[in-house]
């Protein structure tokens, strides 16, 4: 197995592994410290059914389940992505982390490309140890006494999030069940239980700042999210069919780009869990 750096700030490409096979725990171990080095891997050239690609996420944990978008008809865990000519807009097109809403977001995210546009459709990453560690020691020191408030079933300014894509995407989405907590508190600065590593936890999730007035946190916020995807932090990754990114949701942002407005994109997601953030 070799690895393959493809920026400067994060994300490597992995060569030599095939993902449909059952892979021995020492495989699994070196996939991991691939990850934990390099935040985002990808892998060329698979061959995955959905099954096969559950498979291989079940290494990693237990399978997390979106509680607003419905899965596979036959295969529920698998989530498939799909924008078509007459979607508006696309699933993940601003910077986010998984599942950020949840009070035990996901670890990790494992996506794989079915059919992609002849050109564009590329995803981005950001690098949230980079962009944490660039902060000055001031306001390291006051962000690490401040959770954001993080908001799921809305977008900011109070529209339903289930309204806004049932108007924009083509996706199906599920009522959610009812005692489904949608609203978290998360350390702005968070350590990652793996590496022991400080990151920036920040992205579109984030509506407030504990503690403080909507007047007072918006441009913190605003600030932060900006801060946090400077173009020396991000990498960006262009997919073909059969290729697979798996990215670490504790220590990333990631954006999907929305330019390919005639063409169809079908993506085919697996979610993991995660711990709760400190
Ligand atoms: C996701 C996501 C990005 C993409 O699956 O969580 O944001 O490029 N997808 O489709
Ligand atoms: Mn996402």
């Amino acid at each position: 197995m070799d690895a393959h750096p493809i920026a400067g700030s994060l994300g490597a490409e992995i060569s030599g592994v095939d993902l449909s096979q059952d892979l021995s725990d020492s495989v699994i171990g070196e996939i991991r410290s691939a990850l934990l080095d390099h935040q985002v891997i990808f892998f060329r050239d698979q061959n995955l059914t959905p099954q096969r690609q559950l498979a291989f996420a079940r290494r990693w944990g237990k399978i997390h389940l979106h509680p607003f978008m419905a899965g596979m008809p036959d295969c529920p865990e698998v989530l498939e992505i799909r924008k078509t000519p007459d979607d508006k807009r696309n699933f993940g097109g601003s910077w986010h982390t998984d599942q950020m809403f949840a009070p035990q977001p996901a670890m990790g995210t494992i996506l794989y490309a079915q059919q992609v546009p002849s050109v564009g459709g590329d995803t981005m990453f950001s690098n949230q140890y980079l962009a944490y560690e660039a902060l000055s020691d001031g306001m390291k020191a006051m962000l690490s006494r401040v959770r954001g408030v993080c908001v799921g079933d809305k977008k900011r300014g109070g529209v339903s999030r289930m309204d806004y894509n049932a108007a924009t995407i083509a996706m199906k989405t599920v009522e959610p069940p009812k005692d489904l907590q949608t609203t978290s508190m998360h350390p702005l600065v968070r350590t990652h239980p793996e590496t022991g590593r400080k990151s920036l936890y920040i992205g579109s999730h984030v509506h407030y700042l504990e503690g403080m007035t909507e007047s007072e946190c918006a441009p913190l916020i605003q600030y932060l999210r900006d801060h946090s995807v400077k173009p020396e932090f991000v990498c960006r990754f262009q997919w073909r069919n059969g290729s697979l990114a798996f990215w670490d949701n504790r220590c990333t942002q990631h954006l999907a780009i929305n330019d390919y407005p005639a063409e169809t994109r079908v993506m085919h997601r697996v979610t993991v869990r995660g711990d709760t953030p400190f």
